[in-house]
């Protein structure tokens, strides 16, 4: 089982970027499949989450070619072999590893097929609820079982179904859920609906206009009609935005510090982070340098003492995957930090809820839990602890973060689970941990292949 060691930093000066973003690259590889050519897909993220689907999709017809792959990992330039929106039926049970997104998404895709498809997961995945897309897409037509050990929860069996469209209001503000209902739309009679609570991440929105499927937006309502074909494209994923929230909630709590990450996706559904730190007193610029399909810029900040704030109840699903890096940050500031309407958080890959209030108090720091959030009193003085990720990368990695803020040493178990989302976040904290700030000391390896 490995493991981070991590002491206090007295500097941080960096310029590097982070690999690319997993919702896009899920996103990019199931419609690169369901296009009528061949995409290149470039910098996408060879994390295991990502890697699943792209095997999935592959499994169901559409093979890839790697061009050049992260040492160690896989994949980050690649070509993809759409199949015109006509897939086969996969020759085995089709593992989604870690990945919420993975599955969901891929539920929507397989509801409306001619055959029929079983989904599984790890430990984690199975125990997170599904009901959220199978209930819609039953609403379509969809026949999906949930054969887990808990209700509602994988392994799904998705049969052979016809689907018809519906408008669906969403119970709770998902991307997920959205893009499952709307993948499963593509392939249903007539135009279908989902009206969203409130504003959600619109990575698949945008991606369809680059493949040119239209779709309609009336407020928070999108539409979709069902046999459009997806236009193969060429797409660039930009950098992970919730991966470098690590490193900006760093640089962030340090005064003196400079960071600047590149090529990274501005997209405004997700940065809701960077007001939240800016709120909080760090100084920081963003910079678009390209914005066909999805925004990308640099982000560049400067650490400062930083001040509690409150979390905006609809900041919070923009930014719901930054939370528990963000609670870090509040703990490091002077006063309350206020984060609730976030229960969601209590079915992500672990219970983020408690997973961060646990780990937060073992390293001295004041925290109150509600049902829907928590409540931090910053500024007391943290030490190192061991942590436990309990298998859920974003709480290794946030707790890394804490560490570089901590006296004496903080290790954090169970580590491997950070490869679902960020390949080569070691090499980046090891990088700072020992104050280096040359470009190429956070240079990943790649390899070309023929
Ligand atoms: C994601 C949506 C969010 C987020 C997840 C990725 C996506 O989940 O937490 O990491 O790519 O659509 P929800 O849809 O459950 O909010």
């Amino acid at each position: 089982m490995s493991e981070f060691r991590v002491k206090a930093i007295s500097n941080l000066h960096a310029e590097f970027s982070v690999p690319g973003d997993k919702s896009m690259s899920h996103r990019a590889a199931i419609l690169g499949g369901l296009s009528n050519g061949t995409c290149t897909i470039r910098n996408f993220l060879p994390s295991e989450d990502c890697i699943n689907t792209l095997n999935a999709m592959r499994a169901l017809g559409a093979t890839y070619e790697i061009l050049d792959s992260l040492e160690g990992y896989g994949p980050v330039n690649l070509r993809i072999h759409g199949q015109s929106m006509r897939l086969s039926q996969a020759a085995a049970p089709i593992d989604c590893g870690n990945a919420g997104t993975g599955m969901r998404l891929l539920a929507g895709l397989l509801a409306g097929q001619t055959f029929s498809t079983e989904l599984f997961g790890d430990a984690s995945l199975s125990s997170r609820p599904m009901g959220r897309v199978t209930i819609p897409l039953g609403q379509m037509g969809a026949t999906i079982e949930t054969r887990g050990e808990k209700p509602g929860c994988a392994p799904l069996f998705i049969h052979a179904a016809k689907l018809q469209a519906i408008t669906y209001e969403m119970p709770m503000a998902s991307a997920q859920v959205k893009s499952a209902v709307l993948l499963a739309g593509m392939f249903a009679e007539g135009k279908t609906t989902v009206i969203q609570p409130a504003e959600t991440r619109d990575h698949t929105e945008r991606m369809l206009a680059s493949f040119h499927v239209s779709t309609r937006h009336e407020g928070n309502a999108i539409s979709i009609y069902g046999g459009q074909i997806p236009q193969s494209c060429d797409f660039t994923v930009p950098g992970d935005i919730s991966s470098a929230a690590f490193w900006l909630v760093a640089a962030a709590a340090l005064p003196g510090s400079r960071l600047l990450i590149k090529d990274v996706g501005l997209n405004p559904t997700r940065t809701a982070i960077l007001k939240v730190l800016s709120r909080m007193g760090a100084h920081m610029s963003e910079i678009v340098h390209h914005s066909a399909g999805e925004p990308i810029g640099n982000i560049e900040i400067h650490g400062a003492a930083l001040k509690g704030t409150t979390i905006l109840i609809e900041e919070v699903p923009n930014l719901i995957d930054e939370i528990p890096v963000i609670a870090v940050a509040a703990a490091l500031a002077q006063g309350r930090t206020i984060i609730r309407n976030a229960k969601e958080l209590r079915v992500k890959e672990t219970d983020r809820i408690t997973t961060v209030v646990e780990g937060l108090r073992a390293m001295g720091a004041h925290v109150d839990e509600f049902e829907d959030g928590m409540e931090i009193e910053g500024g007391q003085p943290l030490h190192g602890a061991t942590i436990d990720s309990c298998g859920d990368h974003r709480i290794a990695m946030a707790f890394a973060i804490a560490g570089l803020f901590a006296k004496g040493e903080t290790v954090i178990k169970n580590t491997e689970c950070v490869n679902t989302s960020y390949p080569g976040f070691s090499h980046h904290l090891n990088a700072i941990r020992h104050e280096r700030s040359s470009p190429a000391d956070f240079t990943l390896p790649t390899t070309a292949h023929a």
